[in-house]
Formats: C-alpha cells, structure tokens, sequence
C-alpha cells in the first residue's frame, strides 16, 4: 500500500529521512482523476528518481469557472490503486485548507509566456498553476518534477518560474500520451458524449496536417485557417486558438521558424478540450 499523505509535516518526515540518505526526490503533480498519461509520468519519475512522491490535489485556485472546480473528478480510491503497480513512495493528497491556511496572502505570477493562448481565454488560471506548484516544490522539497507535454504552456510557465526563482528543482516534459486514434489523453476526455468522442481526434489530425503542410512551404496563416475550418466542420463548436508560436517563449510566429510549436484550445460541445505538437 502507498502511504497516502495528508499533512506537511508529516511529509517533511517522510522527505527528511530520504535527504539524510542522500536520495534525490521527484515529484508528479497532479490533480488526481489519472490516466495513462499521468502513469506514463509516474513511472519516468519511477526510473529517473529515488524516491517518488505523486502529489493529488485539485487547486481551487487555477478553476477561473467556480462550476469547474465543482465538476473536476475526485477519484482518490481509484488514483491509488492505478499508482500501486508503479510503486511510488508517497501520495501526497492534502486538504485545502492545508494548502492555503487561513491568512494566505500570496500569489505567484509569471508575465509573458502566461499571456496568451489559454491565459487569454482562463484569467488567473496560470497565477493558479505557478502558486500552487511553487507550493508543491516547497512542501515536497523536490529535486526533480515531472510536467506533461501536452499542457505545453503550463510547463514554459513552470520553467520560466523554476528559472526566475532558483528554485533549483529540474524540470522534465514528457511526450503527451494519446488514444489510437490520436486524442490525447486528458481527463476531460471522460466528460465527452459518446458521438462527440468520436469526433474528438479531428483536432490532433487537423492539427498535424497544418504542422506537415507548413513545413512543405504552405503560408502559415493559410494552413491555419484550413486546420481551423476542419476542426469546425469536424464537429467541434469554436476553435478558441490555433495558432504557431515560438516553443519556449510562446510567442506567434507569422512564419515558420524553428522550434516551433502548433498549440490549439478547441470545445467539443461543453468540454474543452487543448493539444500541441512540434512543428518541423
Ligand atoms: O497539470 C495539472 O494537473 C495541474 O495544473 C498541476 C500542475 C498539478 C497544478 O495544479
């Protein structure tokens, strides 16, 4: 059985001893409701670290929609039995008010790479991220996190972060896991109907047709516009972004130069759904 971890003292404990025998401690954020994705994280940060503790919380504070925070799944039986294959060394699963006591006054802020893209369309929701994680390096006093590719924004957020403030914590992205039929995974995808589910993966074709068309010389503006008018007639209701950018600052690229990186926030009826992909 995992321990599962309720306190910061508790886990200061448990993280104490590791560091008197000089182990290096990663950490896998997350907010609970996993998937393979998330497994895929447990087991990189499994072989990459001696001990290793999955951190369960949903932070209330990167909902900008109160009825989200309501809605988010909250699966801990079901997470702890997925994680105990993988053999990590703690769960980590406070209360809020554990999180954020009473008198707390901070908030953590990244400018620029937290602008656009879903800071645009989710105000606050990256403050949210960079609170709570500066939070989660602080109580794990992690060495080393595990951050999923397909929130690509939310990991330049969390490096841009992890830079300004020496927190001394490495940060490593993993390739975001997908369906067979190249959906990837996300746990908003349970929320979808059975029909818009199999709509879903038009995002992730459209999207790297846009990629292999721009890479063949086709005008960026021109292939995006197509991407976004296939996901429309795809089924989805509104394409929120889809657009080129630059892969480390985010900015919009008007022309393909390298590293780039094709990101899109597209709602599948009520559920929104995000993916990126290199282009090049
Ligand atoms: O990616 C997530 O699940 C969350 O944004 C994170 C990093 C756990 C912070 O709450």
């Amino acid at each position: 059985m995992i321990p599962i971890v309720r306190t910061v003292a508790e886990l200061r404990g448990l993280v104490s001893g590791w560091k008197r025998a000089g182990e290096r401690v990663g950490v896998v954020p997350t907010m609970g409701a996993l998937h393979a994705g998330h497994l895929a994280l447990a087991r990189a940060a499994r072989a990459g670290a001696e001990r290793v503790i999955v951190t369960i919380f949903v932070n209330p504070k990167q909902f900008n929609r109160p009825e989200d925070l309501v809605k988010y799944p909250r699966t801990e039986e079901s997470d702890a039995a997925l994680l105990a294959p993988i053999e990590v060394d703690a769960i980590f699963a406070p209360l809020p008010g554990e999180v954020y006591p009473a008198g707390f006054a901070t908030t953590v802020s990244v400018a620029g790479v937290s602008a656009g893209l879903c800071g645009a369309g989710r105000p606050g929701h990256f403050d949210g991220v960079a609170t709570v994680v500066t939070k989660l390096f602080g109580m794990t006093r992690a060495d080393v996190a595990w951050f999923g590719e397909k929130d690509w924004q939310q990991l330049a957020v969390v490096r841009r972060l992890v830079a300004d403030m020496n927190l001394g914590v490495e940060i490593v992205g993993h390739p975001t896991v997908r369906e067979a039929d190249g959906l990837a995974m996300s746990s908003r995808n349970a929320r979808l109907t059975a029909a818009e589910r199999a709509a879903a993966p038009v995002l992730a074709g459209a999207m790297g047709r846009a990629a292999a068309a721009m890479v063949a010389g086709v005008p960026v503006g021109k292939a995006l516009a197509a991407a976004r008018a296939e996901v429309l007639a795809g089924g989805y209701r509104e394409v929120e972004y889809l657009e080129l950018c630059d892969a480390s600052d985010l900015l919009p690229l008007a022309q393909l130069m390298r590293p780039a990186r094709l990101l899109a926030a597209a709602w599948l009826g009520e559920v929104r759904l995000i993916d990126n992909i290199a282009v090049g």
